[in-house]
């Protein structure tokens, strides 16, 4: 029996967690989960955003499930998503936006992953206030760090017969820090000649996705450029309800959805909890489930070939409960 660390969030995280989990054990897999709190519940309980245990719990089981977390607002609170990543090294954020059939976009055929760095540029949070009317922040990129996540978007297509690894920076005008993330991409790619590579400037990215995001296959890029970039993905292929993440090293692996704890909708029972289980499938490819996880994704796009069963956020009317109970019975 496989044990999994699980996280169910704030606001919208426990509707989808039960969701998720409902799913998962229709599947009757060898797995159990373990449940522990992040965010704002756990400070609310015990003052702490992340308490010892649910590090120890992860650092015992090495897989976890997290539902979104809300960060109090207010001074001296670190992001919580932020303070994970950097405690367990998870350097690689890895963001497949493919279009599912059946959803409503204006596109086709899209089929893309972002691997985001995850630990460095500037979300290492180095601000200096030099004066009331100016700050400074450290963007920081490193040649360990680049290398390694540049070194998993090749891995990654090798592995999965992808075509094309494309590095979106912006070195023309960075040119020290995503200069060297550009050259280290540029030395990596020779490793790999049956990888067709390029790269393109963060904001030509932009554009290129809106216009032509079939062109992309595998996007590797520093942690603020993902961070933006992933979000834009999730709107090509029908919002951020429908887009899952994998966050890891060598080691450990978090698997969440990639939008927030969603507030304006919480405890309404409308919440769309399929970012969380596709993640959740991402999670039983990670472990060797990969038959089991195509099931519920083939679920899922049964499930959403009839509107009325979708959550209102895909058009429909339907409940967090209702759309579950249908992915069940069309698993
Ligand atoms: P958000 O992603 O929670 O919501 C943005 C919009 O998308 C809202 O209108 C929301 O209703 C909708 N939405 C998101 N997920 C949905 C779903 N599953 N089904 C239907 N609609 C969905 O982003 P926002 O509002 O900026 O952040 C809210 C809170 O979430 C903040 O405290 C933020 O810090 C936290 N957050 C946590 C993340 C995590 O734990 N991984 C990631 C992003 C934000």
């Amino acid at each position: 029996m496989k044990t999994i660390t699980l996280f169910e969030g704030d606001g919208i995280g426990p509707e989808i967690t039960q969701a998720t989990l409902d799913v998962i054990q229709a599947l009757q897999l060898p797995l159990q989960f373990e449940k522990y709190d992040i965010g704002q519940t756990a400070y609310e309980k015990c003052g702490e955003l992340i308490p010892t245990v649910s590090i120890d719990s992860i650092k015992k089981n090495k897989v976890a499930l997290k539902a979104p977390v809300t960060t109090p607002v207010g001074k001296g609170f670190r992001s919580v998503n932020v303070q994970l990543r950097i405690i367990f090294d998870l350097y690689a954020n890895v963001r497949p936006a493919k279009l599912l059939p059946n959803v409503k976009s204006r596109y086709e055929n899209i089929d893309l992953i972002v691997f985001r760095e995850n630990t460095e540029d500037l979300y290492i949070g180095e601000e200096t206030v030099i004066s009331a009317d100016e700050v400074h922040a450290i963007k920081k990129i490193t040649r360990k760090g680049s290398e390694r996540i540049i070194r998993s978007a090749f891995e990654y297509a090798v592995n999965n017969n992808r075509k094309k690894v494309t590095c979106v920076h912006k070195a023309n005008i960075l040119k020290k820090s995503d200069g060297l993330f550009l050259d280290i991409f540029n030395t990596i790619k020779e490793e790999y000649p049956q990888i067709e590579a390029n790269d393109v400037i963060v904001d030509n990215a932009c554009m290129q996705l809106v216009m032509r995001p079939e062109q992309f296959d595998i996007m590797v890029m520093p942690n603020l450029y993902g961070d933006i970039l992933s979000d834009l993905t999730s709107g090509l292929i029908g919002g951020l309800g429908l887009l899952p993440s994998a966050q890891m090293n060598d080691e450990y692996a978090i698997f969440e959805a990639v939008h927030g704890s969603a507030p304006d909708i919480a405890g309404k029972g409308i919440a769309n909890p399929t970012a969380l289980l596709l993640s959740a499938c991402m999670m039983l490819d990670y472990l060797g489930y990969q038959q089991e996880a195509n099931k519920v994704r083939n679920a899922i796009i049964k499930t959403l070939a009839n509107l009325e069963d979708c959550t209102p956020d895909l058009g429909g009317k339907s409940s967090t409960t209702h759309y579950t109970q249908k992915i069940i019975s069309n698993l």
